[in-house]
């Protein structure tokens, strides 16, 4: 599967809310392009992670289209949707959602377990690269937040998911592991010219994206 850019075309979404509808994301127009970091920023209840939720059809849209190239999502079935995100969608989450019973190798692997891919190599050369090789035996009980997070980015990247989502992925780190996640995120996207989207509010983030777009709240 290769990235293709994400076409966001007056994209938007409203919620019934005590029988009031409500909006949740105003209408959104613009293109995500491959080998980029793409932050979404904007102040709290602008609709970041709900319009997350819309690109990784988790939900759906209210109003205009989402493309993947010419492939128009909006109009996906919801298995068909479940294949295209199998194949193509990498997430990264604010808290690393990591298996307590598992090691950070075998967590780092899980995103391709079930996938059914091999990607024992990628997760083990990730962990090495993320400073992480002598702690690939550890639980994630053993394990700082930062380190934690890195397994977690380990796993989403280990698949090499031609299109990458992170919900505010520096939320719970410090300065230093903010700056190294960004970079990751940034290399990641120039070497598999993969389409990543990171909602965040941090400054090291923003500093580091190619491209930003600020939502305002609906
Ligand atoms: N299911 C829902 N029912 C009612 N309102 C909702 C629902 N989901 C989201 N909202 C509202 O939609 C708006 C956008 O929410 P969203 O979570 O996308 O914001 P956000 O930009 O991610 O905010 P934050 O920075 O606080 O995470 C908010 O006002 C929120 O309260
Ligand atoms: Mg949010």
């Amino acid at each position: 599967m290769s990235a293709q850019p994400l076409i966001l075309d007056r994209l938007s979404r409203s919620v019934l809310d005590s029988g009031e509808e409500k909006r949740t994301l105003a209408p959104l127009t613009c293109t995500f392009a491959p080998g980029k970091l793409h932050v979404v920023s904007g102040p709290s209840g602008a609709g970041k992670t709900t319009l997350l939720s819309l690109l990784a059809l988790a939900v759906p849209a209210s109003g205009g289209l989402l493309h993947w190239g010419r492939d128009n999502l909006t109009a996906l079935k919801p298995s068909v949707a479940t294949t295209w995100r199998r194949a193509n969608l990498g997430m990264i989450f604010q808290t690393s959602r990591l298996v307590s019973v598992m090691t950070a190798l075998e967590n780092a692997c899980f995103g391709g377990s079930i996938r059914g891919m091999d990607v024992r190599d990628e997760a083990l050369r990730l962990l090495d690269g993320f400073g992480l090789a002598a702690r690939k035996d550890q639980l994630p009980s053993q394990l700082s937040g930062g380190e934690k997070q890195r397994v977690a980015i380990a796993q989403a990247l280990a698949c090499r998911p031609p299109l990458l989502l992170a919900d505010e992925p520096t939320a719970s780190l410090d300065a230093a592991n903010a700056a190294f996640v960004a970079e990751t995120l940034r290399a990641y996207a120039r070497a598999n010219a993969a389409t990543v989207i990171c909602v965040s509010h941090d400054r090291v983030v923003i500093d580091a994206a190619d491209d930003l777009v600020t939502l305002q709240r609906p």
